[in-house]
């Protein structure tokens, strides 16, 4: 634990968003292994930068690569993959950005906590379930993971003998056996422009 730390301070949030005219927020997607988190978020991140907003995304693999290289997959390290991302996402948000985190975060206690975090401070937190039935993440198997966790190969891995625990009450709920990525982008920004994240 660190000690003889201070916070410092010096332009508040709310002066930000009216220098910047611009919100942050953090999306939070989660769902299975190649439900279609990445693939729904960078598509959702070209849209809103084309539209100037500023976005950006925290990937589960990209930051794996870099900020949380020392992490596991163990349920001990997937807590604290899913800590750091909280307080990295928090950060963006209160940098009037938007920050589309994709991890499959399969645990609730960690979405909550992440969730909480925001809500302290005051910066929008949107759960996003990204739901498809484990038959249909299993054929995609875009990254060969599937196949590798049933020939053991690959161990604790969500859905196969690691738990993935569904959000309860998200903000959005896609399906994305049945919509196009087009149509999850679009529940996404139009939940956006009802909130007034952006205009
Ligand atoms: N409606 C859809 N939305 C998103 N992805 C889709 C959709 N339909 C098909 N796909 C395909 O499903 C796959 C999803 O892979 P993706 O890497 O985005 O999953 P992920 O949830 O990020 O997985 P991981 O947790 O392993 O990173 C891609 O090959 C994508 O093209
Ligand atoms: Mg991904």
């Amino acid at each position: 634990m660190a000690t003889n730390i201070t916070w410092h301070g010096n332009v508040t949030h709310e002066e930000r968003v009216q220098i910047t005219q611009k919100k942050g927020a953090t999306i939070w997607l989660t769902g299975l292994s190649a439900s279609g988190k990445s693939t729904v978020a960078c598509a959702l991140e070209t849209y809103l930068l084309k539209l100037g907003f500023p976005a950006y995304r925290l990937d589960g693999d990209n930051v794996r690569f870099g900020l949380n290289k020392d992490l596991g997959f163990s349920e001990k390290d997937r807590n604290e993959n899913i800590r750091r991302i909280s307080e990295v996402a928090k950060l963006f948000a209160d940098g009037c950005i938007i920050a589309l985190t994709s991890f499959i975060s399969p645990y609730k206690k960690d979405r909550d906590a992440a969730r909480k975090l925001h809500q302290d401070a005051e910066l929008p937190f949107v759960e996003v379930f990204v739901d498809v039935p484990i038959e249909v993440a299993e054929k995609r198997d875009p990254k060969g993971l599937y196949k590798k966790a049933r020939q053991g190969i690959i161990k604790n891995f969500t859905g196969i003998d690691d738990p993935y625990e569904s959000p309860e009450h998200p903000e959005i709920h896609l399906h994305t056996d049945k919509q196009s990525v087009e149509e999850c982008v679009e529940t996404i920004l139009d939940y956006l422009k009802n909130r007034k994240i952006i205009g």
